[in-house]
């Protein structure tokens, strides 16, 4: 069976929408979210077209600033630093990819820990890792707890989990919040041996390296909750494009008991999580 992501998201989004009205009559603050984009990259349009067009959909205030594909990194630091100061701006995004010249960590290490809605500054990972309470977390994994939760229930002491990637975004962060959920958590990647045999342990799968329908049915043991991080747009016989997971949906459905679909899986769970972050930061810049 599929666990409905694009639903799940729909209801996070209505119940956020509640808080945010909360907030604006209890403490008179307004969720204010900035995404930054660099450069023109197509994709990454669409990304944050929709992050400002959810934003604004519950109730909050939403602003994107765009630089031309030449910004330096001057330049880009130089936003971040006014908008560190701003306090009427409680999260800041600036969309990944960066364009080869500015280096990626050097801007993740200049947002605000308070206002890093994606939760990639060192000390949210470090509040993360030691299971601080007022981390801001990954959107991604986030979301991918709460819909391997909607399929198994609040509880997923003692499952196994693995996970397949480990990546700072997703793989690392996904690892300590199922560990935090009380799993035993295997982190493999590309140099994993045996991956098939190993994948074959997981209660809790999930797929996130990047690579396009890699995952095959007798890799999943039967009646595993599958989830499936990857976006990978190839090319069908018919010379058409669509996007697929990194897991083999046909291959796999029958196998498993329940996964996410592509779309409409992980991925409108993130920028639910995203609002759900600026909320928190909101309210956090405040307590
Ligand atoms: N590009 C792809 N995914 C993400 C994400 O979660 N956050 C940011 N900032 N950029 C991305």
């Amino acid at each position: 069976m599929n666990i409905d992501g694009k639903l799940a998201a729909q209801q996070l989004r209505e119940q956020l929408a509640i808080e945010v009205k909360d907030l604006e009559a209890k403490a008179n603050i307004c969720p204010k979210l900035v995404v930054i984009l660099v450069g023109d990259d197509p994709a990454s349009q669409v990304y944050v077209k929709n992050k400002v067009k959810q934003t604004q959909e519950i109730g909050m205030v939403s602003n994107e600033i765009r630089l031309a594909e030449d910004t330096s990194q001057e330049v880009l630091l130089g936003h971040l630093y006014k908008l560190n100061e701003d306090t009427s701006v409680h999260g800041i995004l600036v969309q990944l990819p960066l364009p080869k010249h500015i280096d990626e960590s050097a801007i993740i290490s200049a947002i605000s820990p308070n206002k890093d809605v994606d939760g990639f500054h060192a000390l949210n990972s470090g509040r993360l890792f030691n299971g601080e309470p007022g981390a801001l977390v990954p959107c991604t994994p986030q979301g991918c707890v709460m819909l391997a939760k909607q399929h198994l229930g609040n509880d997923l002491s003692g499952m196994h989990a693995v996970v397949i990637g480990r990546s700072n975004i997703v793989g690392k962060p996904v690892a300590m919040l199922l560990l935090q959920e009380n799993c035993t958590v295997t982190i493999t990647h590309s140099r994993t041996k045996n991956l098939p045999e190993v994948c074959q342990q997981a209660d809790i799968l999930i797929a996130a390296v990047g690579i396009a329908e890699f995952v095959k049915a007798h890799w999943v043991k039967e009646g595993a909750t599958v989830i499936d991080v990857g976006i990978n747009r190839i090319t069908t016989d018919d010379g058409k494009t669509k996007l697929v997971g990194d897991v083999d949906y046909n291959d796999v459905v029958d196998k498993c008991g329940a996964i996410t679909p592509v779309p409409g899986g992980v991925g409108p769970m993130t920028i639910a999580c995203l609002l759900k972050n600026t909320i928190t930061a909101a309210k956090q810049s405040v307590s």
